[in-house]
């Protein structure tokens, strides 16, 4: 045993806290319910990743592991260890700490403590029963002293995992259980979820798996106190404008007031004094002093100080200016002697949902009244651009710091400054909010509630309100955290469903208000006036903010008047056939989620399924497609999944010409690329209208699609599959969230066509927009038309308008060329730039064009590391580079069209990571829609 391996002294005083990392002791792992299984453990991790680490069950992911692993999930799970690192030392078990004076061991007090337990345990320690815990989201610690006094020998430590799946039907059985009507519960593989606190997807979800996982999924640890000693066991840091207000745009000329507060392990005095450093990145101090109203309640101390804003930068989300951050160390002393001290990395930012009615003045500007519901950076309104975070796997523990900072690499890349976390999986790990407070991306945080109605029985209320507590205090240091929000699709989809089965009883709104308003309202007031909620991801806001009353917030539900604006949107149309029809998109403030599936690359195929399987209809490829039909997928025993399968199969088959390859892996992977065509064309046209609306009455200031990334090798509504390859959408996400477009607005109903310049920036641009009509051999076959241009800041300006009816052209053969050059000045920049965008206008269906071989070319340049493409006959749709399987990297543009009078394209690429040795350069292929058509 190597002592220097296995303690970490919090600091060089016998004074202080030590603890145990349990992450650095040999466990076992065994089962009560399978007695032929025992195998070494890890902490943090989960029973299916211990048992694919040794043999026990092949890759979950791999085939039908979701159903054929179902055993495990159904199976009871012991997590043993004997804690090494406690030796007995004048008749008490200590931390083996060489430095320690042993005398000073009399009044030691001994902590067990788990930053996550997922989710049914019962622990016991030297065989006596701690305690049971019921929720994957708490932390839990238990002061374990009297046990240990009483045990002899090592001491063991066991945590039994009861079957989550099998406890949530015991609980639903349970006498007097609450029960909603039909169709409440959005149902996948598990019912029963929403009487569990464990991530929501874990019962199963469209776009995943069900696993079910159980574990000690988070760091544990012992934690060892002298009789006047504290630990940290998890800090508060508020940073917010003197006198701001919760949902309340601050007064932006305030100084910033710091309150900190740490929560504690142990008891301390009220004599204990709190004190503040404020260090820059460079460690040079910008503010130093002792906090004032230091106030010891419990085991929680907090205190507070005013900071000048003058000394202060600003912290900014990506493209809106710089990431300024600083340390913030703060230390408990008492009676001249430290207790503890820990340091957050933390920024100076307002960041504010603004949901306050539409102004006189914005009325006169000609924006719709009703309610703002746009987001207000420092003080700025700005457009948010960005995507849905969901688990990105079904197993956190194996989810890397690595992988991580390269999703968030593909999210800044992606132009993207606003991430939705989805309210159904878990709460994201500090580390993931760090890389987001580096990168500038903001986050939009949910509490894991969704798609369903939740008990309100005390106990759940109460397990719900420890769990909200700490992870708000836990999260807020971080910059880039931009909202929290009660869960997903509750105001908008759940509540009223179960209203329309049950009409008139008032029990299901009130039941969602005690959960979503008495509950988790204050539960964000109560720790942090920096940040705002909503009680739901979709809603029309509040009807009252009114901070006198005991819950301030008074929905407003559909409490509206009829032309008026309020709320945010989401928008899933699986009738594709109106998919292009801008008159199915909603019109509101704000758009939260919006989408389509598709499915993966051949590439990501081959990584899940075995090569018999790699066609559309294979039954191993149909049954990984969870979109069932509405009320769950029990009809036909969890196998009904060729709905989405038909869904997009009709979409391609409505709008391109589909392939029909002799190779059947070809085939396969060209029909699996035409799927994702569709989806990021469809995406597209709702972006470019949801942003087109920021100067329209609805002032509509933001787009989340739905869904950023994948849990695994699935068709799914993702832009990024698993493994971090970039679908065809991602690429046209990055084009769309250009700070300055052009795009096409089409009533192919009448034929009337526009054409728009849309601007993010904060102020005016100014530029040509260039407009020519093409036919698909790539003939000019109209002189361009040349329109100058200025669009304001956060608006939009009409370029171009005609009638496709009218301009004589035939549609099957001709298309037209939108591009602008203008000049505009980033936000928090003081040099303006060139900005650049092209867009092109074609007929409905590409199916009727008149497609062509363009003659694609591709070469690569060794010493600019580019490549060059080039159409040498005719338009190519939707040019494709596409990446061999075993390198991950992403060019820097994609899936454009390229017509012969433009030359050659060059087209940088970023390689992430590469296990051909560089062969992956020979390994680059180019394609356009064209080669559908080919045998
Ligand atoms: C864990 O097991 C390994 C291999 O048996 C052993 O070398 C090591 O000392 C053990 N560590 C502890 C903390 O018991
Ligand atoms: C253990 O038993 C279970 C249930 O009988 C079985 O599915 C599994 O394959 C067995 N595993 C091993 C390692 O023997
Ligand atoms: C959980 O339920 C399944 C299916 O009903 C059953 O086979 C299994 O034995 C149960 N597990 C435990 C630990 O009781
Ligand atoms: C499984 O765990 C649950 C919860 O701890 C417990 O009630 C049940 O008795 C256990 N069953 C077995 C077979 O271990
Ligand atoms: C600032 O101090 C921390 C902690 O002492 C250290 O890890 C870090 O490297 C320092 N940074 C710079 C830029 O000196
Ligand atoms: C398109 O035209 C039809 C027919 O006039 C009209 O009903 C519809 O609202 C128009 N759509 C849009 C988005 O303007």
């Amino acid at each position: 045993m190597k002592p220097s391996n296995l303690l970490s002294l919090l600091a060089p005083s016998a004074s202080l806290a030590q603890t145990l990392d349990l992450s650095t002791l040999n466990w076992t792992l065994s089962s009560p319910t399978y007695q032929n299984i025992t195998v070494p453990g890890s902490v943090p991790s989960q029973v299916h990743l211990d048992l694919y680490r040794e043999g026990v069950i092949p890759d979950p992911y791999f085939g039908l592991g979701d159903f054929e692993l179902r055993w495990v999930t159904y199976g009871n799970w012991t997590y043993e260890t004997a804690l090494e690192g406690l030796l007995k030392a004048g008749g008490l078990l200590i931390l083996q700490i060489p430095t320690r004076d042993r005398d000073s061991s009399s009044g030691l007090s001994t902590w067990l403590l788990f930053n996550g337990l997922d989710t049914f345990t019962s622990i016991e320690l030297c065989g006596q029963h701690v305690a049971s815990t019921n929720n994957q989201f708490r932390q839990y610690y238990f002061d374990v002293s009297s046990f240990l006094s009483s045990c002899s020998g090592t001491p063991s430590l066991s945590i039994n995992f009861g079957s989550a799946v099998n406890i949530t039907a015991d609980i639903a059985a349970e006498p007097g259980q609450e029960t909603w009507p039909f169709g409440v519960e959005g149902l996948f593989e598990f019912p029963n979820r929403q009487f569990v606190r464990k991530e929501q997807s874990d019962f199963g979800w469209d776009w995943g798996p069900a696993f079910s996982p159980a574990g000690i999924w988070q760091p544990a640890y012992v934690v060892q106190l002298p009789s006047e000693g504290i630990y940290v066991r998890n800090t508060l840091l508020d940073i917010y404008r003197q006198g701001q207000l919760n949902n309340l745009p601050p007064d932006q000329s305030a100084p910033w007031v710091v309150n900190a507060s740490l929560d504690l392990l142990g008891t301390v005095s009220n004599t204990a004094q709190m004190n503040i450093e404020i260090l820059d990145m460079s460690n040079t101090t910008v503010a130093s002093g002792s906090l004032e109203n230091v106030s010891a309640v419990g085991s929680t101390i907090t205190g507070s100080i005013v900071v000048d804003g003058e000394t202060c930068q600003l912290w900014w989300p990506n493209g809106l200016g710089p990431q300024n951050l600083y340390y913030f160390k703060i230390t408990v002393v008492d009676g001249g002697k430290t207790l503890a001290s820990v340091t957050k990395r933390s920024g100076f930012r307002t960041i504010v949902l603004n949901m306050t009615p539409i102004s006189e003045a914005q009325l006169a500007q000609g924006i719709a009244s009703g309610n703002n519901w746009h987001f207000e950076i420092n003080g700025k309104e700005f457009y948010a651009k960005g995507s849905n975070f969901i688990p990105p796997d079904a197993f956190w523990p194996r989810v890397t710091e690595t992988k991580m900072k390269q999703l968030f690499q593909s999210v800044v890349d992606g132009n993207q400054n606003m991430l939705r976390v989805w309210a159904s999986g878990a709460y994201s790990p500090d580390f993931l909010y760090d890389i987001a407070d580096e990168m500038g991306v903001l986050l939009w945080s949910e509490f894991e509630f969704g798609d369903a109605l939740y008990p309100v029985n005390a106990e759940f209320l109460d397990n719900v309100r420890e769990e909200a507590n700490y992870n708000v205090r836990r999260v807020n240091h971080h910059p880039s955290l931009a909202l929290w929000a009660g869960g997903n699709e509750l105001e908008n989809l759940e509540l009223p469903e179960a209203e329309a089965a049950d009409p008139g009883n008032p029990k299901w709104r009130d039941e969602y208000e005690q959960l979503f308003l008495d509950v988790l309202l204050p539960a964000v007031y109560g720790n942090t006036k920096s940040i705002s909620y909503i009680p739901s991801s979709t809603t029309n806001g509040y009807l009252e903010l009114d901070f006198s009353l005991p819950i301030p917030m008074i929905q407003r539900y559909n409490n509206e008047t009829p032309g008026s604006i309020y709320g945010d949107t989401d928008h899933y149309d699986y009738d594709s056939s109106v998919a292009f029809n801008l008159s199915s998109y909603p019109v509101g403030r704000f758009a939260n989620e919006f989408g389509y599936h598709s499915m993966p690359s051949l590439q990501t195929w081959e990584q899940a399924v075995v090569p018999e399987d790699l066609h559309f209809n294979s039954s191993t490829i149909v049954l990984r497609n969870h979109h069932y039909p509405a009320g769950g997928p029990f009809t036909s025993n969890f196998r009904n999944s060729s709905l989405g399968m038909g869904e997009m199969t009709i979409a391609a088959e409505t709008y391109y010409p589909t392939p029909h390859h002799s190779d059947s892996i070809a085939n396969f992977s060209a029909w699996c690329h035409t799927t994702q065509i569709f989806q990021a064309d469809f995406y597209r046209s709702q972006i470019t209208y949801y942003r087109r609306g920021s100067g329209l009455p609805e002032r509509q200031l933001g787009s989340l699609y739905w869904q950023l990334e994948d849990i695994w090798q699935a068709p799914t509504w993702a832009g990024i599959e698993y493994d971090g390859r970039w679908k065809v959408l991602h690429y046209v996400a990055k084009d769309i969230y250009q700070p300055l477009i052009i795009a096409s607005y089409w009533n192919y109903t009448t034929g009337d066509l526009t054409a728009y310049v849309t601007s993010d920036l904060w102020t005016p641009a100014t530029g040509t927009a260039t407009l020519a009509w093409y036919d698909y051999n790539g003939t000019l076959i109209s002189p361009a038309q040349n329109v100058g241009f200025e669009v304001g800041g956060l608006n939009t300006t009409l370029v171009w308008q005609g009638n496709t009816n009218e301009l004589g052209y035939d549609l099957t053969n001709a298309i037209m060329k939108m591009n602008i050059t203008a000049t505009g000045t980033p936000p928090n920049t003081d040099t303006p730039k060139t900005f650049r965008h092209e867009y092109i206008f074609h007929t409905l269906s590409l199916r009727d064009a008149n497609l062509q071989d363009p003659g694609l070319t591709l070469a690569y340049n060794n010493s600019t590391g580019n490549f060059t493409v080039q159409a040498t006959k005719g338009v190519a749709a939707w040019v494709w580079l596409d990446m061999p399987a075993g390198t991950l990297g992403n060019f820097a543009e994609n899936a454009f069209w390229l017509l012969p009078g433009d030359g050659p394209r060059e087209v940088g690429v970023t390689v992430k990571s590469d296990t051909s040795g560089g062969k992956w350069v020979e390994g680059v292929t180019v394609g356009s829609l064209w080669d559908n058509t080919l045998e």
